[in-house]
């Protein structure tokens, strides 16, 4: 178990800049989740960790030590990546013994950690078998295996689960963080699935473009999204954006969104946004937290247009139209308007978001 400290990290290529120069500490024993879409620099990054890339500028720090110029074997980590890399010759048992082998482990100890690691996999009964004869679901527990035996410093994933379908890749997952939970390891994962990360991480670092736009719980990440890009990213379907203005209307304040009828601010959000009266802003909200208004008189309504009604079994997802603009709306499964209907939408001000037009940051109070 260690700590990865990262600080003023580069990466450039041929001189173009991928990695803009990032801060970052990861606690000894933390699940830390990089997420960000494809091409933003995740694998860049976790590859520099590693040591199969160099860094361009920064120092990296694993534990106490400097391992900027360390080769990836005197690391202490381990890696597991999305095309498991096996050797297709040998057995799993061989597998997964095969990295001790090379460090000159005795046999007995090596037989220990594997019988060990396929205990805790689950895949004692395949150890005699080859690669070819394993679902996609067994290599990729084979794969973690041969990082497990290693006991690393660190634990390593890129986008482990993105070759499976998707039940198996749900059952991998939990059963990643059933993992971590045991073993408690130090470990850094890598995807562009927002939804691997929820359910994995201590922690989410969002990437865009080389640069960390937020970090975060899952739930500060959710709930709390510092940028429009963060809260775009998040959630399926993700957050609802409108063009909104704030306007103050004697010691109230409202909010015009798109061409709704205004809003009347509840007292504590007038408040907090007082001082931006008269401001264009972006309207954000998440489909979760519209409803049907009878239920919640309290809250402020827009009328809108029921343009499609999409049921799910447990949840129904309702395409509404306001104005040349459309909202998510995710209401319980009885709800079954009439496509073409005019309804009263409440939304939740408890969970209202405001961002800058222009920069895209949240607007604070
Ligand atoms: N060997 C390379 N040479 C030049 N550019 C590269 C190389 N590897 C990656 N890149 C570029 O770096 C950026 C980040 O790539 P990558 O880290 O693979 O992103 P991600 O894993 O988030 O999809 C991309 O724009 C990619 O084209
Ligand atoms: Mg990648």
């Amino acid at each position: 178990m260690a700590d990865v400290t990262l600080r003023q990290i580069r990466k450039d290529y041929g001189g173009v800049q991928i990695i803009h120069g990032l801060d970052l500490h990861i606690k000894s024993g933390e699940f830390v989740v990089f997420v960000g879409p494809s091409g933003c620099g995740k694998s860049t990054l976790l590859r520099m960790v590693a040591g199969l890339e160099t860094i361009s500028a920064g120092d990296m720090h694993i534990g106490e030590i400097r391992v900027n110029e360390l080769a990836p074997r005197d690391r202490d980590i381990a890696m597991v990546f999305q095309d498991y890399a096996l050797y297709p010759h040998k057995t799993v048992r061989d597998n997964m013994g095969f990295g001790l082998r090379l460090r000159k482990f005795s046999s007995a100890e090596i037989e220990s950690r594997v019988n060990n690691a396929a205990e805790t996999l689950q895949i004692s009964h395949l150890l005699d078998r080859f690669p070819k004869a394993l679902s996609g679901g067994q290599r990729q527990r084979v794969a973690m295996g041969r990082a497990i035996v290693r006991q690393p410093k660190v634990f390593l994933f890129d986008e482990p689960l993105s070759n499976l379908d998707a039940l198996l890749r749900n059952q991998v997952r939990a059963e990643i963080k059933k993992l971590h939970r045991r073993v408690r390891e130090t470990v850094i994962y890598v995807t562009h699935d927002q939804v691997e990360a929820m359910t994995l991480a201590d922690r989410i670092v969002v990437l865009q473009a080389g640069r960390i736009v937020q970090v975060g719980t899952p739930d500060e990440i959710y709930g709390r999204p510092q940028h429009r890009f963060v809260a775009g990213f998040t959630g399926s379907p993700p957050m609802n954006f409108l063009p909104a203005r704030l306007a103050q209307d004697g010691d109230a304040m409202t909010l015009h969104i798109a061409n709704a009828k205004p809003l009347l601010l509840p007292s504590s959000l007038a408040q907090r946004w007082r001082s931006h009266a008269g401001r264009e802003v972006e309207f954000g909200i998440r489909p979760e937290n519209l409803s049907l208004s009878q239920q919640h008189g309290e809250w402020p309504t827009i009328e809108a247009e029921v343009e499609l009604v999409e049921l799910l079994g447990a949840e129904n997802l309702l395409t509404l139209k306001l104005g040349a603009h459309e909202l998510k709306a995710r209401l319980a499964p009885q709800v079954r308007p009439s496509i073409g209907a005019r309804l009263a939408i409440a939304l939740d001000p408890a969970h209202f978001h405001l961002f800058d037009l222009q920069t895209g940051n949240v607007i604070q109070p």
